[in-house]
């Protein structure tokens, strides 16, 4: 049968893979085909994951992505032990609530290395030669977050909006390559992110009117993947510097 998003071999570097819409992501690519390299640093979680994936030939590293000068020679590591990359999916990322008081440098950074800096180096990492195959498709989980205010939430939304941004770029400097970039921007996904939501402010105002104006209701993780896994894929050939926005309505209302 025909099958437009096919991953048939297609190596796959996942960040974050050990929860959430990593996991979703790389047991997805792995029902499509695709041979998937997990990174995060809960062990026993990849494990966990690296058990529910379809197919073989996949593997796992535990790597804090905080370090990001070390970015570099772990992508050297793991291309020399799993060869070239077709596709980079960035779905790490940290929450952050912060009141503008308690928002010092340090805070900043700490979210902007796991979400954005880190972002940023490993596709820095992975575009050099002999490190991916032809047609490299990125995708990065970004979030509605960088387009709609809200109070406390200014490192998230402003790690998310320099993704977004990054991509615009990148795509451009990057085509002649044969690779694209793109983001994804969810709203809210039941996730641990979610539940870590839920716990900080799941009685407030300002959650009760995000979730009716979210008027699809919550999001799971595949709707997301799903959409991830047609931009690896050879069938979204044609899109690259997209933020391509999965909110179950909200920002439209
Ligand atoms: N859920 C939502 O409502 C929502 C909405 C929009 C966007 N997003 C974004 O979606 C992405 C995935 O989040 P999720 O919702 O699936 O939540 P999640 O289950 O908490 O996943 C986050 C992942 O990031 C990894 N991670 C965190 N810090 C890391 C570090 N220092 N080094 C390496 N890996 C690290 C975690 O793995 P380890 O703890 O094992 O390291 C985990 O696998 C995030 O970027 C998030 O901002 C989420």
């Amino acid at each position: 049968m025909f099958n437009m998003v096919d991953l048939t071999d297609k190596k796959i570097l996942i960040t974050g893979a050990s929860s959430g819409m990593g996991a979703e992501t790389a047991r997805l690519c792995s029902k499509l085909g695709a041979k998937i390299v997990m990174a995060a640093r809960r062990e026993e979680k990849l494990i966990e994951v690296e058990k529910t994936l379809e197919g073989s030939g996949h593997k796992y590293y535990v790597f804090d992505l905080s370090n990001v000068e070390q970015i570099e020679h772990f992508i050297k590591q793991i291309v020399s032990e799993c060869g070239a990359l077709d596709g980079f999916v960035h779905s790490a990322g940290i929450g952050s609530t912060r009141p503008l008081k308690l928002l010092k440098p340090n805070v900043l950074k700490a979210v902007m290395d796991v979400n954005y800096f880190s972002f940023v180096e490993i596709i820095r990492s992975i575009t050099k030669r002999n490190c991916y195959n032809s047609g490299l498709s990125i995708v990065g989980i970004s979030s509605i977050a960088s387009q709609q205010g809200n109070q406390t939430k200014t490192a998230y939304s402003a790690s998310k909006a320099a993704m977004d941004a990054t991509v615009r770029c990148l795509a451009k400097e990057l085509h002649r390559n044969k690779i694209r970039v793109n983001t994804v921007n969810p709203a809210l996904i039941n996730t641990d992110i979610y539940q870590e939501f839920l716990d900080n402010s799941g009685d407030s105002e300002d959650a009760k009117i995000i979730m009716s104006r979210q008027y699809m209701g919550l999001g799971e993780p595949i709707d997301v993947s799903n959409m991830i896994a047609y931009l690896l894929s050879d069938a979204a050939k044609f899109i690259t510097g997209s933020n391509i926005v999965l909110d179950g309505g909200r920002l439209s209302s």
